[in-house]
């Protein structure tokens, strides 16, 4: 599926973009589909805000318990002083996670596209495991800024990182928040992690504690239907949307069976489960 010039790119930049990789039509299906759980959800008790500057959400068990359910979180700036949602749900909720690849027949059917599974062959995750999936809506006005990070901070694989695919279900611009990355930056060292913690839900254990060098940001604007794979180690973020248009996207990320699964990353399964296998075309 990859070219050589495309698998080049991935190894030496962390990061590669497929232009049209699944169609316009599919970015409509998981938006609906998307919208249909925002509705059905019944958040009273459940508000649960998402916010990468002040993790709160880390030591909730509303999140810690998201690995195996689909659960809804929302925007920081969505709620009045008084704790009122500002706008309607639709408009509020910054993201659902982590396992709508497993429990929704529509999202599940997308991440088990045999094209994905192809891909990975090309990008050497032989026999692919999926570990969660997130829906990601950046609101208008309020769409969150997701700070510079890594995403083995969170999942952390061995000895071959963690994969992400990240799916433009909308534009994705300068103006609504499209992601940045620090091309080359994958060749670096996991700066720290984030690990389950009895006392405190989860702590970060930090291993070099300079911060990022945000000068060396490139932003990566794609039109829906793009897909962006993400090296684990590769450092990457997205802006605040203070913008009028949303920016939804769906993102995977992705182990080979042949490598191993942190016992203390914060995403667990009840014992005797697996992460679900993209199916071989
Ligand atoms: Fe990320």
């Amino acid at each position: 599926m990859l070219s050589i010039t495309q698998k080049n790119h991935y190894q030496a930049q962390g990061f590669l973009i497929i232009n049209d990789f699944f169609s316009h039509m599919d970015c409509i299906t998981l938006i609906d589909r998307a919208h249909t759980l925002i509705n059905e959800f019944d958040d009273e008790g459940l508000r649960t805000i998402f916010s990468a500057s002040n993790p709160y959400h880390e030591r909730n068990r509303y999140f810690l318990e998201s690995g195996e359910d689909i659960r809804f979180f929302f925007e920081e700036n969505a709620f009045t002083s008084e704790g009122n949602l500002k706008k309607d749900k639709l408009l509020s909720i910054n993201k659902i996670g982590h396992a709508l690849h497993d429990l929704d027949p529509v999202f599940s059917e997308f991440s088990q596209q045999s094209t994905l599974y192809e891909l990975c062959q090309d990008l050497c995750i032989l026999e692919p495991l999926l570990l969660q999936s997130m829906y990601i809506c950046k609101q208008p006005f309020i769409g969150g800024e997701v700070s510079c990070h890594q995403d083995s901070t969170y999942l952390f694989v061995e000895p071959h990182p963690v994969t992400g695919f990240w799916f433009a279900l909308e534009d994705a611009t300068l103006e609504n928040g499209c992601l940045w990355a620090i091309p080359g930056g994958h060749h670096g060292l996991l700066k720290q992690r984030m690990v389950l913690d009895e006392v405190l839900g989860t702590r970060n254990v930090v291993y070099d504690p300079t911060p990022w060098d945000l000068e060396k940001m490139h932003p990566l604007p794609v039109k829906r239907g793009s897909l962006i794979v993400l090296h684990g180690l590769l450092p990457h973020m997205s802006k605040e949307n203070k913008s009028s248009h949303s920016r939804h996207a769906y993102t995977l990320h992705l182990m080979s069976a042949n490598d191993r699964y942190a016992a203390d990353n914060w995403l667990q399964l009840a014992t005797g489960k697996s992460f679900s296998a993209i199916r071989k075309p």
